[in-house]
Formats: C-alpha cells, structure tokens, sequence
C-alpha cells in the first residue's frame, strides 16, 4: 500500500505518493504536481528538495553518518586508499587486487599532459588561482582528448582515468610553473598520491624524499573529500551534465562551483580567519561575536553546514591527521591553537549550540595541508582532486538514470506586469502612472 500526502487546493485533493530510500529517507513525489494543480514548490538552495535518486553517498546529518556504497567514512580512511575508493564510488564495488591493478595501470598510462598544453600555463599571470586554471585547464582537455561517443565501460573508464590522473597533474604542473620552477613529470614506479607529492616538491637542486606517512595521510586526505551526496559542485556537474554537455564542461563546472568560499574554498578562508586571529592578538572572542552579529555578513568559516547538524564524521579524522602529522614532523602551528581555542568556544556559545553549528570537514584541513607544505592558494585544488572520483561517480550515475531530465528550474515572477514601451524623448518625464 503506497503511502500518500494530500493536498487540499481550491476545493480539490490531490494525492502525491510518498517514495522512501534505503535508510528509511522519505520524499513527496511531486513529478506531477503542476500539471495536476497547477501549483510549483518554493524552495531558495533547494534545502527541502531531493532532485535525484542515488545509490553512491548516503549522510545523515543527525547521526554525523558518511557511508561511500555503504562503508563508513572511518573504516575507508583507515583501511582503504585514495585510488581503491575512488574505484568503489565509481563503480560501485570494492575492487579486487586485479581490478585495482589494472586500474592503477590505467591511471598511470594517463599521468602526461599534452606538451602543447603547457603553454597554456605559461600564459597566465603568475599570480592568477589555481582553481580558475584547474577548471580552464579542464575545459581544454575536450580539445585534446576524444568526447565519449557510446558511452560504454571501456571508453568510460579510459576518459575517467584520464581525467582522475591528469588533474593531479595538472594541479602540480600549475603550481611548479605559477613559481617559474621546472615542470616535475609523472613517475609509472609511484603511487597516484606519491606521485603529486613528489610532481609537487622534487626539484634538479633538491630532491624530494617521499615519506610513507605523508603518502598515507594523503591517502586518507583524499579520502576523506572524495564525494558528498548532492553538494552544491556535484549539483553543479549534474545540472551542466544534464544538457549533455561533453563531461570535461561537465567537471569544469564543479570546480567552479567548489572554489566558492561557502563551498570547497572555505578551507582556504579558514586559514585566512585563523590567521586574523592569531594577528590580532590570538582572541577569537571578537571574531564569533561578528559571526553572531546578524548584521555582518561575517561567517565562521569552517563552521556550520547544511547537512551536518552535528560534529561532520571527517573533521574528527582530519583533526587526528592533523596532530599525525605536525607531531611527526614536530611542528608547532600557532593556527593550531587558535582553531582549538576557537573551536572550544563557539561550540560552548548558545548562538552556535542553537543553530546546531560545528565544525565541517573544511576546519582542520588547511592546518594539514599547511603541514605537509601545499600552499594556501592550493587548498581547494587539494579538494577539488580528492572530490573528483566523486563528481565523475554521480555524472556516471545521472547519466544512467532513465529519469534525469535536463535540469530547468521554476521560478515566481514578481517583476513589473506588461507596460508599453517608452520612446527615449518620453523617458524620466512621464509621470509614473502614464509610464506604467
Ligand atoms: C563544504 O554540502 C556539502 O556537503 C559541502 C561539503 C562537501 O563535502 O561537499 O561538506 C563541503 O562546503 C563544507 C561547508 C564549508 N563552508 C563554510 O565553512 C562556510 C561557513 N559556513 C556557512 O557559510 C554555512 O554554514 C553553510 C554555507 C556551510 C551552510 O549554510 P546554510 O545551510 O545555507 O545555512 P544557513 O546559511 O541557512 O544558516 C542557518 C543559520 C543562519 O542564521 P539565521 O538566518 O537562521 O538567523 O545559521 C547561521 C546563518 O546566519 N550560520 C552561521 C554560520 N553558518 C550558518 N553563522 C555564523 N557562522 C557560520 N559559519
């Protein structure tokens, strides 16, 4: 017996069934809802509206529940890797060792970058973001790399290798050119992680010495950001996909979407708040009273979040990788304190504890990047390569799904009603009821 809702609109009822998902998540199916009433949904961010079924990503904000196909963030970020993780959101299942081999294989054979594509790096500013390249970058690999025709298993996953492993690529090439240091080329003897590091920070003068605990913090780095249900860059590739559009636009466009401060380059402005603390004397007091100050746009960066009514599961693992690895390397980040102290208070403040405000995964992040030696302009990219396997997973998926649709919202018009044109001579003289 299907569960319904009723409305009740100018006399009539009408019946919506109720569809429920896997961990009991309900929905209104209002697929019909205008044709039969007449009416649309109001909904600003799309807060309160699912606009696909998946099967990749469940959260539940309550609980602080992560699950990749049903595995628990914390078991993945301690058992699996980045490229084994990035194999089961894409397809699914867990790969075995011969799977995992062949698809490391694949992602090795697909680690250059096309030589004439350099001279688009060279021509940006120096100081020009490394987001806006990354997601240029992108674009431009359609013109260098065959579209999906068929779409079949094969050629799916050749241009899903290619671009997992040439972001990463990319991602370093940016940042060795950005400085004027020699371009670092992929190395078939490393891991997809040993290999950005040591693209990142090798050089002719001094060469770079992997270290197994940076690799394996990578590892869980990548991770920890590597897909989030619905976010707003996944929608984002879902909404530019949904036209059909070649899947480098497609990507393209969530990176654009996550170098917004609200979204993914939050963790850089975390590092940027953090910083202002720490020079104004370390007090983070000020800073979450301006947070609370309704008139000031100011937004604890690194706190709050659509989903997460609690503690975000990653910032719990991202905080102990934090302390692994400045341990490890016995560096003492002052920023440190000043999260912890920051963290301390605002989760103790009533304005926090009612809005139900924590921490997220974007807190503590920039701490480990800063730890490991990526620069602040790189932090989001760091998101953006671990986000990837992600985005491709649910374009996969929507692709797929027999009931996406080109994605088209409505809206509410409440502009001016029809008017007759003005001839310019007329313009600023009429009174306003002869202009209406
Ligand atoms: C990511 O969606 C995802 O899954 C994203 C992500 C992923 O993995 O893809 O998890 C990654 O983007 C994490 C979020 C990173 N962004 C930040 O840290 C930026 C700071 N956070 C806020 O801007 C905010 O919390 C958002 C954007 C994250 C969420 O905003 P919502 O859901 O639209 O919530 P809201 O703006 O409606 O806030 C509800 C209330 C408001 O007050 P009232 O209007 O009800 O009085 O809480 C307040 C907000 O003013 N509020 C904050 C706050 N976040 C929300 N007040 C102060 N500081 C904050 N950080």
């Amino acid at each position: 017996m299907v569960e319904v809702v009723k409305l009740e609109f100018k006399g009539k009822i009408y019946e919506f069934p109720i569809i429920s998902g896997t961990e009991g998540d309900m929905a209104i199916d209002i697929r019909g809802l205008r044709k039969k009433t007449g009416l649309i949904t109001y909904d600003p961010g799309l807060a309160n509206t699912g606009v696909c079924k998946s099967k990749i990503t469940y959260l539940d904000g309550e609980k602080g529940i992560l699950r990749y196909r049903g595995y628990p963030i914390e078991e993945l970020a301690e058992k699996s890797t980045f490229v084994e993780t990035a194999y089961l959101l894409i397809n699914g299942e867990l790969p075995t060792e011969e799977e995992l081999k062949n698809f490391s294989i694949k992602l090795n054979d697909h680690s250059l970058v096309h030589e004439d594509m350099r001279e688009f790096f060279e021509n940006f500013p120096r100081r020009a973001h490394p987001m806006g390249i990354l997601s240029s970058m992108v674009t431009a690999l359609r013109e260098f790399y065959p579209e999906l025709k068929e779409g079949g298993k094969e050629e799916i996953n050749t241009t899903f290798a290619r671009l997992l492993s040439k972001v990463r690529t990319m991602a370093a090439m940016a940042y060795k050119i950005s400085r004027g240091h020699k371009v670092v080329y992929p190395r078939h003897d490393l891991s997809y992680c040993a290999n950005f590091l040591n693209m990142m920070f090798d050089s002719p003068v001094k060469p770079y010495i992997i270290d197994d605990d940076v690799v394996r913090a990578l590892n869980v780095f990548w991770i920890l950001h590597a897909d989030h249900e619905q976010n707003c860059s996944t929608a984002a590739v879902r909404l530019v996909g949904s036209a059909k559009v070649n899947i480098y636009a497609a990507i393209s466009a969530g990176i654009s979407a996550l170098w917004g401060p609200l979204h993914g380059g939050a963790n850089q402005a975390v590092i940027e708040m953090l910083r202002e603390i720490y020079e104004s004397g370390g007090d983070p007091k000020p800073f979450i009273e301006k947070a609370k100050d309704k008139n000031n746009p100011f937004r604890l960066m690194g706190f709050g979040h659509r989903i997460y009514k609690t503690y975000d599961p990653r910032e719990k693992i991202m905080k102990k990788l934090c302390h692994k690895i400045l341990d490890k390397f016995k560096i003492d980040d002052p920023l440190l304190d000043v999260a912890k102290k920051l963290e301390e208070l605002a989760v103790k403040d009533p304005y926090f504890q009612e809005k139900r405000l924590y921490p997220n995964v974007d807190f503590y992040s920039g701490i480990f990047l800063r730890a490991i030696g990526i620069p602040e302009n790189m932090f989001t990219v760091m998101f953006a390569i671990g986000r990837l396997p992600g985005w491709l997973a649910q374009w996969k998926e929507s692709m797929e799904d027999p009931h996406n649709r080109l994605y088209r919202p409505r809206q509410l018009y409440i502009g001016p009603s029809e008017r007759k044109y003005i001839s310019i001579e007329k313009r600023g003289k009429l009174t306003t009821t002869e202009s209406a």
